[in-house]
């Protein structure tokens, strides 16, 4: 039987960049021990706090069908968070609550693009941004950028990239690059969508990840309140990956139609999900620290690892869990590196290739175990890295 062409065409057709993964996964199956820093997801689980304020809505009775838009409860929690954060004033009315930050990507697209409608991104970007676009009808068309200028649009790129486009999506801080958009780049992005009269989709699901600098939401800047769709998520401040829970933030009236695409795909996300998020984000930015912490460590030591050789270069990481290394100087592509650091050390890391055309000759390695193992594996990956150089 035939399937529709949005749902075949949704990958693109090509490979979805997760076969050094795959292989690592195959080789754990049969036995051999591997070291995964590929995927972005804590080594902790959810706190038991959290678990026990959803048992405890769950044993009391929020096991039915939850309020579509959200509880109306968890919506004021995150709009007070984002008001508090940005000093954009915010209501429940701002607020959908979603199945995580990635059903908020796609129904924010599916807002603002009609079928065959132009939707830009940044290359690279998060595995799963062109999919989203397609799947949403729209025609993903990507900016790439360059290491030198540390994976950050350029002003002039912007401007011409969003002519008579209808959407451009941002993330900062970064996957995978690690990088926090400065100023002047979010500055740039704010009158390129104003100039030329577009939505903006930005991405904070890492704003509690920052370790230089400050997270800047460009729905603060000067007349981008009415055109940017936030979007949020439980998964990584609060290590509630499994939970599912997110939020899309933007205009009221934006929100009131999305709710309506939601009443008719998603249906909500579950009462007991709702409250424990409700309670997490109850407890302050004290836990959301407590989650980051580790990666804020893990970054400082890959920096000391890194120090005293020049083959393997840091993208200055910022923010986020990863931190996205230039393996250029071993003459071999992010892909053939991390298939043989696979094959030879057992250790995975993703190719920048899975990102995006920008990010090759890089690897992004997840900042996701715990510290001693960590350093080990980054010190093998160095010295692999040095004698593929001197060869
Ligand atoms: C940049 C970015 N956006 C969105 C998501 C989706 O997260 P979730 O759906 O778990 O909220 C991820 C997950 O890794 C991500 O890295």
């Amino acid at each position: 039987m035939k399937l529709s062409h949005r749902i075949t065409n949704i990958t693109g057709g090509g490979s979805d960049g997760w076969d050094v993964f795959y292989k690592a996964r195959r080789m754990i199956a049969e036995g051999i021990p591997v070291t995964e820093l590929t995927i972005g997801e804590h080594d902790i689980r959810t706190s038991p706090a959290i678990l026990e304020a959803m048992n405890r809505s769950a044993t009391s009775g929020h096991t039915g069908y939850a309020m579509v838009p959200g509880t109306l409860s968890l919506r004021k929690s995150v709009a007070a968070r984002i008001a508090a954060r940005t000093g954009v004033p915010t209501t429940a009315e701002n607020i959908l609550i979603t199945p995580g930050g990635q059903a908020a990507l796609f129904a924010a697209h599916m807002a603002v693009c009609d079928p065959g409608d132009t939707a830009v991104y940044i290359d690279p970007y998060y595995a799963t941004y062109p999919g989203t676009i397609r799947g949403a009808g729209a025609v993903p068309k990507a900016i790439v950028t360059t290491p030198d200028t540390a994976f950050q649009p350029t002003s002039a790129a912007l401007q011409e990239a969003t002519k008579g486009v209808a959407s451009l999506l941002v993330n900062t801080p970064n996957n995978p690059t690690g990088v926090v958009y400065g100023q002047e780049t979010l500055a740039a992005i704010a009158r390129a969508c104003i100039a030329n009269d577009l939505w903006l989709i930005s991405d904070e699901v890492y704003d509690t990840q920052v370790w230089e600098g400050h997270h800047v939401s460009p729905r603060s800047l000067p007349g981008m309140e009415e055109r940017t769709l936030v979007v949020g998520s439980m998964s990584k401040s609060h290590a509630m990956t499994g939970s599912r829970v997110g939020w899309i933030c933007g205009p009221a009236e934006a929100i009131s139609r999305i709710i309506n695409l939601a009443t008719h795909t998603t249906y909500g996300v579950a009462g007991f999900i709702q409250d424990a998020a409700d309670f997490a984000l109850k407890q302050g930015d004290a836990v959301e620290e407590e989650v980051a912490a580790p990666f804020r460590r893990r970054r400082a030591l890959t920096m000391q690892a890194l120090a005293g050789q020049n083959v393997v270069r840091a993208v200055p990481a910022q923010g986020a869990m990863y931190v996205m290394l230039d393996l250029r100087a071993t003459g071999m592509s992010g892909d053939a590196f991390a298939n043989a650091l696979l094959d030879a050390e057992h250790i995975a890391v993703m190719p920048g290739e899975s990102f995006g055309a920008a990010a090759a000759g890089h690897v992004r390695v997840a900042m996701t175990i715990a510290d001693d193992q960590y350093l080990d594996a980054l010190n093998r990956l160095i010295a692999f890295a040095s004698e593929l150089a001197a060869q």
